[in-house]
């Protein structure tokens, strides 16, 4: 087959090595990709969020499938001018897609099929929140939520009044986030913990794939700023079989049936965000693609083809198939550049890669590219480096030990991921 990938970070190289290891594939390229994925792909000089020279290309080189990574794409319509074309798409159609693309979009369509989620007002009118937010019938602490895609910033979680009526302004008045923050909404703040849940659907049938967790901030012990993810480990401590079972019933099923009965059926990965809540669990959000760095811990799991299970997902026939993963954990460490998520210097000559990877790990590049023989940083986060074990402790040693093994000035990782869940099972 041939296929085209479409994204840039450590997620689309995870995808290019998964894909790569098809007996399935004939060529892939990936648009615009980055060092790490021209190890697997040709990468092509087309951006992700380019639709027009994507379609372009993709017509003139008649793909068997175009798997899409990003959701800005997703939510452009990629996928809908794709199929018009009659190309297979990995990947929601736009209107599928508003799952991830409007927050509101995605709260109407939870409350319209009994889907749990925190409580939530709907405002577009800078006074009307105002009002709502000085009322002394409103309790704080809650959270403040710009309707559309901004890069992972649009969501405030407010202590106190002033915070949330200086967010709601900053939203309302376009001043933040131009029209993704036209409208607003204002949540119920949930307490517990957080847990992702993927699944692959073709629409009507889908599929559960392996569990994982991932940590956001930048620092050990859930410090500092949030980030796109510091590290991943599967499967997860935490989703227990009956907590799984609750989200398939109550979330997924819910979901694609529902997508489906509205005739907008949802063709590729739904990625939830859940709060483990003392009252079960309730979804924070849904992403319309694979997570980044979580990708980076499925893609070696899997005891089978994902090129196979992509395709089928496009191409609406899930059938029968149940992926079937391997017994061992993995885990990945986010090595980045330090001073991220703020600013940090690029150009840093990476060394120590091939000693990684010769311990078995598997070193998946987000920002990196190529220069002259060396592979030099070009991003916050650089690299994932993944490693496997025969138990979460013993992935979580060779993830680290192949860390050790990789240097470059000014490098920054954190040193606890999937810590908390050894000393669980430890317990
Ligand atoms: P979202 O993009 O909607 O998932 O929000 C980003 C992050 O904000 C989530 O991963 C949570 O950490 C936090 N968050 C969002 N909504 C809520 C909520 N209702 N209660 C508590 N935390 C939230
Ligand atoms: N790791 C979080 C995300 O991909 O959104």
């Amino acid at each position: 087959m041939k296929v085209l990938l479409v994204g840039s970070g450590g997620r689309e190289d995870a995808l290019a090595w998964a894909l790569s290891n098809s007996a399935k594939l004939t060529t892939l390229r990936c648009a615009p990709g980055n060092g790490g994925t021209a190890r697997h792909a040709e990468n092509l000089a087309i951006g992700a969020e380019d639709v027009d020279a994507l379609v372009r290309h993709a017509v003139e080189e008649r793909y068997d499938l175009v798997v899409v990574g990003p959701e800005a794409p997703l939510v452009a319509g990629l996928a809908d001018r794709l199929a018009d074309e009659g190309i297979a798409v990995f990947g929601p159609a736009a209107d599928a897609a508003q799952l991830e693309g409007s927050k509101i979009f995605s709260k109407l369509f939870m409350q319209r099929h009994s889907i749990p989620t925190a409580d939530f007002q709907v405002f577009s009118d800078p006074g009307e929140a105002r009002a709502y937010l000085e009322s002394p019938d409103t309790r704080y602490p809650l959270v403040v939520k710009a309707d559309g895609l901004a890069a992972g910033k649009g969501v405030i979680l407010a202590d106190d009044r002033e915070t949330a009526v200086t967010a709601a302004e900053g939203m309302l008045s376009g001043r933040d986030f131009g029209d993704a923050g036209r409208k607003i909404l204002i949540e119920e703040m949930l307490r517990g913990r957080e847990a992702s849940f993927f699944v692959l659907s073709d629409g009507r049938r889908f599929v559960e794939l392996a569990t994982c967790q991932d940590y956001k901030r930048a620092h050990d012990g859930d410090t500092g700023l949030n980030t796109g993810g510091m590290g991943t480990y599967s499967p997860s401590a935490w989703l227990d079989d009956a907590t799984r079972q609750t989200l398939l019933e109550k979330v997924v099923r819910p979901t694609i049936d529902g997508m489906a009965a509205e005739g907008m059926p949802y063709r590729g990965v739904l990625y939830t965000g859940v709060m483990l809540t003392a009252e079960g669990p309730k979804v924070l959000e849904f992403n319309a693609r694979f997570g980044d760095p979580e990708t980076q811990v499925l893609m070696p799991r899997l005891d089978g083809d994902w090129l196979d299970l992509l395709d089928r997902a496009a191409r609406g026939e899930l059938g029968d198939v149940e992926p079937a993963w391997k017994n061992e954990a993995a885990v990945c460490v986010v090595m980045a550049a330090g001073g991220y998520p703020g600013s940090y210097g690029k150009g840093f000559k990476i060394e120590g890669l091939e000693r990684a990877e010769a311990s078995g790990a598997v070193v998946f590049h987000a920002g990196t590219r190529r220069e002259n023989d060396d592979y030099v940083t070009s991003g916050g986060r650089v690299l994932g480096v993944t490693a496997l074990g025969v138990d979460l402790d013993s992935a979580r040693r060779n993830a680290y030990a192949a860390v050790g093994e990789i240097r470059w000035d000014d490098e920054h990782h954190r040193n606890d991921i999937a810590l908390d869940a050894v000393q669980r099972r430890d317990r």
